[in-house]
């Protein structure tokens, strides 16, 4: 029965057997060493939080090109595999699953950020409103240029380059970011897709470049290892659609036949000022298969929502930061650590790997 799931309850994901349905949402940290490269202190982050159902990492970028903050990880270099599969081993010897989220930020970037200081690419040229965050402070974002025709299989395949890499890095799947602006999400909307090719236009020529990334990665994974996150009523990095139900129905509907690991959804309650409400609720009939949910979630409305069937699991975001051992937390319904806005980005131990967990507290060790 239904009623009886909650985020204790096991679930199965693709192959994997998770023992909770608790996700660790994907969580930029800006803490990555000279070269984009995972190091110890990341080790010892996502180690600490290995006890989630599932992790999935902080966005990773699949190009030099991709890239559009200062110390975000890659996963396009020897170094960044070999630094990766420090955490994956980890991870694992604890028992852990961590999917690996593949980025490519488009037009969310700057010239300082890009190989010889070119241009961010995206669908068309239109500038975001707003500051990029750059090595040196916040700067104004710049026009980009648009990809040509000629360019967008380089993109994909680097797509698939980076899906390999992240097997040779020994994770268990990767999860494809659609969400939040970035570039797959800008050739899927209107306001930032101008294109008058095969790419641009109707609503399955904007689906296009994701359908084809996503035959791409799970070309080398499976589909079964594969997620994909969408971001349906979120206007960061200034997305906007002129008819984002009919865009994004027909989005979740190409992925149906996809028998993907699961669809990955942010909820409207995530967004400052959401245009429409289209979350798990709107999704669950039309998706056929595994649904995380993620936003704004606590302990309570958790459980409603997977007792509900609305979903299949929950993503935490802001309490996984500052609560490393959070499914125990929730399991014994304890206070939870507050999290400090001022670490999430960037910096060392502190906000990062310094928060308690319940049973250092408890023992008054550490
Ligand atoms: C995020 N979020 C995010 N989303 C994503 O798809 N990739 C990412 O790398 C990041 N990075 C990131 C960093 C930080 C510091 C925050 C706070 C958020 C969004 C995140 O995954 C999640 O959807 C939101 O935080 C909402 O969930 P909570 O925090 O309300 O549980």
């Amino acid at each position: 029965m239904s009623s009886k799931i909650n985020l204790h309850s096991s679930v199965k994901l693709g192959p994997y057997e998770l023992p909770n349905r608790i996700v660790m949402a994907p969580l930029t940290r800006n803490r990555a060493a000279v070269g984009n490269v995972p190091h110890d202190l990341n080790v010892t982050y996502y180690s600490q939080r290995a006890s989630a159902g599932l992790i999935v990492t902080e966005a990773t970028q699949i190009s030099p090109q991709g890239m559009g903050y200062p110390a975000t990880p890659g996963i396009h270099s020897a170094e960044q595999v070999a630094g990766w599969r420090m955490v994956t081993e980890a991870v694992h010897a604890l028992g852990g699953h961590i999917f690996l989220q593949l980025w490519h930020v488009g037009r969310i970037s700057h010239p300082s950020l890009q190989p010889d200081g070119a241009l961010p690419v995206a669908p068309s040229p239109i500038a975001p409103a707003g500051m990029a965050s750059t090595y040196s402070g916040e700067q104004p974002f710049v026009t980009p240029r648009a990809l040509t025709l000629e360019e967008i299989p380089g993109i994909i395949e680097d797509y698939r380059k980076a899906a390999q890499n992240a097997l040779e890095a020994g994770f268990d799947g990767v999860e494809v970011h659609g969400a939040n602006g970035y570039l797959l999400d800008q050739f899927l909307q209107d306001n930032t897709n101008h294109r008058t090719d095969a790419y641009g236009g109707s609503i399955p020529n904007r689906t296009r470049l994701l359908l084809e990334v996503l035959a791409a990665v799970t070309g080398v994974w499976g589909a079964d290892r594969v997620g994909l996150r969408l971001s349906p009523s979120g206007t960061f990095n200034s997305m906007g659609d002129s008819n984002r139900q009919e865009l994004f129905t027909y989005v979740v509907e190409q992925l149906n036949p996809l028998g993907l690991a699961y669809l990955h959804l942010v909820e409207p309650r995530a967004d400052m000022n959401p245009p429409v409400q289209l979350g798990a609720a709107y999704f669950r009939p039309i998706y056929q298969g595994t649904l995380i949910s993620a936003g704004g979630y606590d302990r309570d409305l958790a459980n409603q929502t997977l007792a509900a069937g609305e979903a299949d699991l929950i993503a935490f975001g802001r309490l996984y930061i500052a609560n490393p051992d959070l499914v125990e937390r929730l399991a014994h319904n304890a206070e939870l650590n507050p999290y400090d806005r001022n670490t999430f980005y960037g910096g060392g131990e502190q906000g990062y790997t310094d928060y308690p967990a319940l049973d250092s507290q408890l023992v008054g060790s550490n």
